[in-house]
């Protein structure tokens, strides 16, 4: 059979699996309610948009302007042609934010992580990764195994003693690296900072926190992790992205100790290799950060609109994870029974995504809730009454 006739047969395999992914159109901005083509208005509850600076007029506004001001793009790598000077004002901007020297910026928070393992481990080096940690940290740490031999372990989720088991074992390893994300993407737990400061110390590691569902999230100024822990500026290394709080539109970054993002800068292949972020993105992203600094209370509104929604689904008899991000995943089991949930609330005008294998583990399929601080009371009430209807309907409450 053919190449293509394989991966026809892939695709006709996920449609009768019920697993086959599709995309919605929309045709406004991210918002508490988008426009959805065939659907009208619909109540989005699976957007990273935690604090609705997606189309916020100080945010759309700097990529007009910045557009007008320096152009479309760098038009290639930024050490051969130039980069521009919202960069380095973003860049900024970005490393006081997060409570770091400096910071880089990439075109996503993917590339960052990609960028940053097989640049900075060698073969005499071990890293050490949550199990549960996002994708693109663990493919950072499979090319960074595969480019340079270096040393690799997976400690259970969150699992402090099992860290220090997989620590001691590295023993002699020149250098030590953890990584974890802040908040876990799928579960919406938080990283144990505390311990996992004092783990790195005590093994001289450096620890690596990726924070981009934390970022404009935790802690009162939105600041992330650290600020969440009263601990800024003790984290070695954070990744995170521009696509999720900071404006939504992409883009990420890492954050850390100057010699680090210089040392980046010199040899990590996705700065040497790609362009810039779009001059657009970098000026939006550098407004969100000014916005967030000068109104601390959308990080307040987007917690009590999670306090609020995880609340009142124990009410009507649903057991979402426990928790206090505004991550709500309400677990299903199997795959297709996640996205037929989704499927039947979207056709109640409410759309959350349905996660399955291979998100998440086999049998732990998963609706997940994303609160917004830019819905209101009446937007979350409304999609409670949409899970209340279809929780029924499937015998779920
Ligand atoms: C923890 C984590 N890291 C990295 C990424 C990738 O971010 P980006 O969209 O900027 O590549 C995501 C996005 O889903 C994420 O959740």
């Amino acid at each position: 059979m053919s190449f293509m006739g394989q991966l026809q047969d892939e695709l006709a395999e996920f449609k009768k699996e019920g697993i086959y992914k599709r995309l919605n159109y929309l045709d406004s901005p991210q918002a508490a309610r988008v426009q959805m083509e065939g659907r009208g208005e619909i109540v989005i509850l699976s957007s990273n948009n935690y604090l609705g600076l997606c189309n916020v007029p100080e945010v759309m506004d700097a990529g007009k302007d910045a557009l007008d001001r320096w152009g479309a793009g760098t038009g290639s790598v930024r050490f051969i042609c130039g980069t521009f000077t919202v960069h380095r004002q973003l860049e900024d901007a970005l490393a006081r934010f997060v409570g770091c020297e400096s910071s880089l910026s990439y075109v996503s928070c993917w590339n960052a992580n990609e960028g940053l393992c097989a640049t900075v481990l060698a073969e005499p080096d071990f890293v050490v990764s949550d199990q549960l940690n996002h994708a693109s940290i663990i493919d950072s740490i499979r090319l960074a195994k595969t480019i340079t031999k270096c040393q690799t372990a997976v400690y259970k989720h969150s699992d402090m003693a099992d860290l220090e088991e997989k620590l001691k074992a590295a023993g002699t390893a020149r250098r030590k690296l953890i990584f974890t994300d802040g908040i876990f993407s799928m579960e919406g737990d938080i990283a144990k900072l505390p311990d996992l400061v004092a783990l790195a110390r005590k093994y001289d590691a450096v620890l690596a926190v990726d924070d981009s569902h934390a970022t404009g999230v935790l802690g009162k100024g939105g600041r992330g992790t650290a600020e969440h822990y009263g601990m800024l500026g003790q984290v070695d290394v954070i990744t995170s992205t521009l696509g999720k709080a900071l404006g939504g539109a992409a883009g990420g970054f890492t954050a850390g100790p100057f010699a680090l993002t210089d040392y980046l800068t010199q040899r990590s292949r996705p700065q040497l290799f790609s362009n810039a972020l779009p001059p657009t993105v970098a000026a939006s992203a550098l407004a969100a950060v000014r916005y967030i600094e000068l109104h601390p209370d959308l990080v307040t509104r987007l917690h009590q609109n999670a306090r609020y929604f995880r609340e009142q689904l124990l009410a009507l008899g649903f057991q979402p994870l426990a928790g206090e991000t505004p991550i709500v995943p309400v677990i299903l089991g199997e795959t297709a029974k996640a996205i037929h949930m989704s499927e039947l609330l979207l056709a109640e005008g409410v759309f959350v995504t349905g996660f399955g294998y291979p998100v998440v583990p086999q049998g732990y399929a998963r609706v997940r809730c994303q609160l917004s601080a830019a819905h209101t009371k009446d937007d979350l009430d409304f999609a409670l009454r949409a899970f209340k209807k279809i929780g029924s309907k499937l015998g779920l409450i």
